[in-house]
């Protein structure tokens, strides 16, 4: 879910439609906003996308100069008109908006119920305002009445709260769920992420877990949600231009993000160069390490392993984030070092999974993009990927910059442990460098991927086979359809073909095989031939023209050393998935069911 709350001298309502465009990514199914004027409140809210209830609710018509909004994913109550925030008590004097989940909302529902609360809605949000409501009874701060109830809250939340008795506040609470102040001059705001005030403000102060601001026109005061005290906080400002967050002339993020890779690419390269070497020293002291992480952030991980395989002749356990913290707690230990991959730095089991090895002893290593995130201030030290926000769901261009810091690191790892050619890791470091133009090469393909995916866009299942350091990219391949296209896809090792998959193949299946130059490249070959004896439609995705004679169609990819492939070889398939959501008529930013950030379990 993503909140945004405004204080100042600008109609509120239009401050923070602009913030909820821009959040829109972080959850979509409802919306709503609370303004106050005159000591009254005022609440839009209703299921559907933002365009749509900003005209249906008149969203823009809304008084007041102090306000919040949110934007729901939902995951307690369906999503519906009811259940959208804000959320009020039976006063209708506290309204609250919330991201996260209230573990132990229904012990305190029922007994608000007993209390002779009434409840609205289904939603865990509810509650809330409820029990700052029954506090405030006896209560005769705001402030302490909230703070009171917060205590008994179990989960993770971000709330932004707003009370009619205190005309000139706002209060944002943050446990286990991003939030952000953005300082402004006579006016302050408050979101889930920089963009959404991005165009008013690039001064902003990251809240700690259970932190709460006070926010007025001209102050804004960080206190501990524990402790009722003053936390020092330092401001510090973003060099995230506004443009840089929107769409720049692209029908849609997740292909200006895609384009974008080159630069991101560069950008993770020149960021990075002068803190690899302690970094990897640091890595090179550990004997047993685990790299955890979900979604395409584990493909990055899965590629991860062969790069330091290979190269540093370290064998790292990859698991995915949500296993790992319940299959693994034993093995960790102060021998341990546990690499995290997020590029929003806010995954719930990514987090868990930190928080589990630190607790542990182990040292943790956080590869993150997002400057601020919750993995950065758990982790013991953090790589950036410095891929610029992502607003399109289905990752891309923070997949790439990841595996570019991972390339990095296994580079600089097989220097310190002296596990390879020296002559060679110079040559491998210089063909990285050289990596964003390969990219741009490969995205010279959109057209004729374009034409592809027409003819491809009625096909229900596709196969995505790839070999040793491009199964991963087969995975991901996968992945990028599904996510966006809809269309039922499954990556495997190709050597797993005969094991199963290959009784699905008929005449005009799509089999997607990677096949970039190297040790198992006649082994593909031969799986390409297998599936094409079975009537497969053939995509293949190499350097080698030969195998342009046994693919319907081939995408030339320029030479370079396998192991930097998965880097470049994922650009068409990206593009593929993407033309084929377009096609199909779905909106490849905002997949149905899906969210940029995963904030719960
Ligand atoms: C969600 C997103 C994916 C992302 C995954 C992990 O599922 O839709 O694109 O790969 O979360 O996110 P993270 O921010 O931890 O990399």
């Amino acid at each position: 879910c993503g909140i945004i709350g405004y204080i100042g001298d600008r109609p509120a309502c239009e401050v923070i439609v602009k913030g909820l465009k821009r959040l829109e990514y972080r959850g979509y199914d409802s919306a709503g906003i609370v303004t106050e004027d005159g000591g009254r409140l005022y609440i839009r809210k209703g299921a559907g996308r933002i365009d749509d209830l900003t005209e249906k609710l008149g969203f823009l018509e809304m008084p007041g100069k102090r306000g919040i909004g949110h934007t729901r994913w939902a995951t307690h109550g369906i999503p519906n008109d009811i259940n959208a925030h804000p959320q009020t008590d039976c006063t209708g004097r506290i309204a609250l908006v919330h991201n996260g989940i209230i573990e132990n909302y229904r012990e305190l529902r029922e007994e608000l119920l007993r209390r002779g609360h009434h409840f609205d809605s289904d939603t865990d949000t509810e509650v809330i305002a409820h029990l700052i409501e029954e506090e405030l009874k006896s209560s005769g701060s705001f402030e302490e009445a909230m703070r009171r109830a917060l205590l008994r809250l179990k989960g993770s939340f971000a709330l932004g709260i707003v009370y009619t008795g205190e005309p000139d506040r706002l209060y944002f609470v943050r446990n286990e769920s991003p939030l952000v102040l953005g300082i402004g001059d006579g006016e302050n705001f408050a979101a889930s992420d920089v963009p959404a005030f991005l165009e008013y403000t690039n001064r902003v102060v990251f809240l700690d877990d259970r932190e709460y601001a006070i926010i007025t026109r001209n102050s804004w005061t960080v206190k501990s949600l524990d402790s009722g005290k003053i936390v020092e906080k330092t401001v510090q400002e973003v060099e995230w231009t506004l443009e840089m967050a929107e769409k720049a002339g692209y029908p849609h993020f997740m292909l200006k993000e895609i384009h974008e890779q080159p630069r991101a690419i560069r950008d993770a390269i020149h960021g990075n160069a002068g803190i690899i070497r302690s970094v990897a020293e640091e890595i090179a002291k550990y004997d047993r390490v685990f790299i955890v992480a979900m979604g395409t952030s584990y493909h990055a991980g899965l590629v991860a392993k062969y790069l330091f395989q290979r190269l540093a002749k370290k064998v790292p356990i990859v698991e995915d984030a949500s296993e790992f913290r319940y299959e693994f707690e034993e093995l960790v230990d102060g021998n341990t070092l546990v690499i995290a991959i997020t590029q929003s730095g806010e995954t719930a089991d990514t987090l868990a999974a930190m928080k589990l090895a630190r607790r542990k002893g182990a040292k943790v290593l956080a590869i993150v993009n997002v400057v601020g995130s919750m993995a950065t201030r758990i982790a013991d030290f953090t790589l950036y990927t410095h891929a610029g926000p992502e607003i399109g769901v289905a990752a891309t261009k923070t997949y790439t910059t990841q595996l570019t810091v991972l390339t990095m690191l296994a580079i600089e790892l097989a220097r310190v442990l002296g596990t390879a050619d020296q002559g060679y890791l110079d040559e491998l470091e210089a063909e990285l460098s050289a990596v964003p133009e390969l990219v741009e090469r490969a995205l010279r393909h959109e057209a004729s991927l374009r034409e592809l995916a027409e003819e491809l866009k009625d096909k229900r299942d596709f196969f995505y086979i790839g070999r040793g350091i491009s199964v991963p990219t087969a995975l991901e391949g996968a992945l990028k359809l599904k996510e966006i296209s809809y269309i039922h896809a499954e990556g495997l090792s190709a050597g797993e073909l005969k094991h199963g998959p290959l009784a699905l193949l008929e005449d005009g299946v799509p089999v997607v095989a990677i096949a970039p130059s190297g040790k198992t490249f006649d082994k593909i070959v031969s799986n390409i031939e297998e599936s094409r004896a079975r009537g497969a439609f053939i995509i293949s995705i190499g350097d080698r023209e030969e195998l342009g004679r046994i693919s319907d169609v081939f995408v030339q990819m320029p030479e370079m050393d396998e192991l930097l492939t998965p880097i470049v070889y994922i650009v068409p398939l990206q593009i593929l998935a993407y033309h084929l959501s377009v096609l199909r008529g779905n909106d490849p930013d905002k997949p149905r069911n899906l969210a940029k950030s995963v904030t719960v379990e």
